[in-house]
């Protein structure tokens, strides 16, 4: 199948924090291999691709952008192999193939069903397989690159290629690919689950689904934490000390359920997130000494 290519959509209508402003063009890929156009597509368009998934960690300026989003067919999941495992204790090994636009709820849904167990910390996530990989998504203790066993990998230089761990790093909240420079897009995922009991697997994932209603604003226009947490601290409690809950500027604010939240109000610009952002880097600073570093993506 060939790809296909659209106007560019307005990154506001695509973007959980609804703010941003025109992308150049809409390329979809059907599947993966449609990969092999993109080099072409992108130089007709004269733009970087960008893929923007679930859109739920950005935060795009408000002007135009020169970005092609690209955006990929779900695929799968699928069970890829089986392996018994040896200690006899552990239940055996399951490799899952998902495609890179696949919703990471549906795949930790169809895991629970089945029993498959790995992915229950990543509940209520709201993104993509690609975009879980491409930022090592992580809540309750379970980070995406832990599971990961091998990823289809595209970039303008080497084209579509199967990597492995060895050529990659996954730290928190970030992902490199070894000698390969940004941008570069993640088609599909395969990862190593566990076999369990289907009703132990659904209970973990009902309770994390909890934890997150009760302490995140999942239904807000948000872009989930805005700063990483620095080693030892809690970037949610220094900002909710310093007030920070709550407070707004220009139709964004804290959310007042969570400090590290940032959210749209309704008529938010870009313009004023970044300068809450930087309000909230210099009180954090000046009380605590620490520098705080974005979780959230800013496309520009
Ligand atoms: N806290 C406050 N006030 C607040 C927010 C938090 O006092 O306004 C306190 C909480 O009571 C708790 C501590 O701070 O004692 C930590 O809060 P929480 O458990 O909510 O976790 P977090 O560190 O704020 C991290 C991740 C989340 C992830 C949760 C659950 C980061 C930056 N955040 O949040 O990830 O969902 O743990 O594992 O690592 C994200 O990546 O976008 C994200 C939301």
């Amino acid at each position: 199948m060939a790809l296909k290519v659209a106007p560019g959509p307005k990154l506001s209508e695509r973007t959980t924090l609804r703010l941003g402003g025109r992308a150049r063009a809409e390329i979809v890929l059907a599947s993966p291999e449609d990969a092999h156009g993109l080099a072409d597509e992108l130089a007709r368009h004269d733009c970087r691709p960008f893929v923007l998934g679930w859109g739920s960690n950005l935060l795009a300026v408000d002007t135009d952008l020169d970005i092609a989003v690209v955006s990929l067919e779900a695929g799968g999941p699928e069970i890829v192999e089986q392996q018994a495992c040896c200690d006899g204790r552990s239940g055996e090994k399951v490799f899952v193939r998902a495609g890179g636009g696949l919703m990471l709820p549906k795949l930790v849904n169809w895991a629970a069903k089945l029993g498959l167990s790995g992915l229950e910390g990543l509940a209520g996530i709201p993104g993509t397989v690609g975009g879980a990989v491409a930022m090592n998504a992580g809540s309750y203790g379970r980070e995406t690159g832990e599971l990961l066993t091998r990823v289809r990998l595209w970039d303008a230089k080497e084209g579509l290629r199967w990597i492995g761990p060895a050529q990659w790093s996954a730290r928190y909240r970030s992902f490199a690919v070894d000698g390969v420079a940004p941008p570069w897009l993640v088609l599909e995922a395969e990862m190593a689950l566990e076999s369990a009991s289907p009703e132990a697997v659904r209970a973990a994932v009902d309770a994390n689904l909890a934890r997150k209603k009760a302490s995140q604003p999942v239904s807000a226009a948000t872009c989930g934490c805005v700063f990483k947490n620095p080693e030892g601290h809690s970037t949610g409690k220094m900002l909710d000390e310093l007030g920070f809950k709550g407070k707004s500027l220009g139709g964004m604010c804290f959310s007042p359920m969570h400090a590290n939240f940032l959210v749209n109000e309704g008529r938010g610009t870009a313009k004023a997130a970044l300068e809450l952002i930087a309000k909230a880097r210099e009180a954090v600073k000046g009380r605590f000494g620490v520098e705080l570093e974005l979780e959230v993506r800013v496309v520009r």
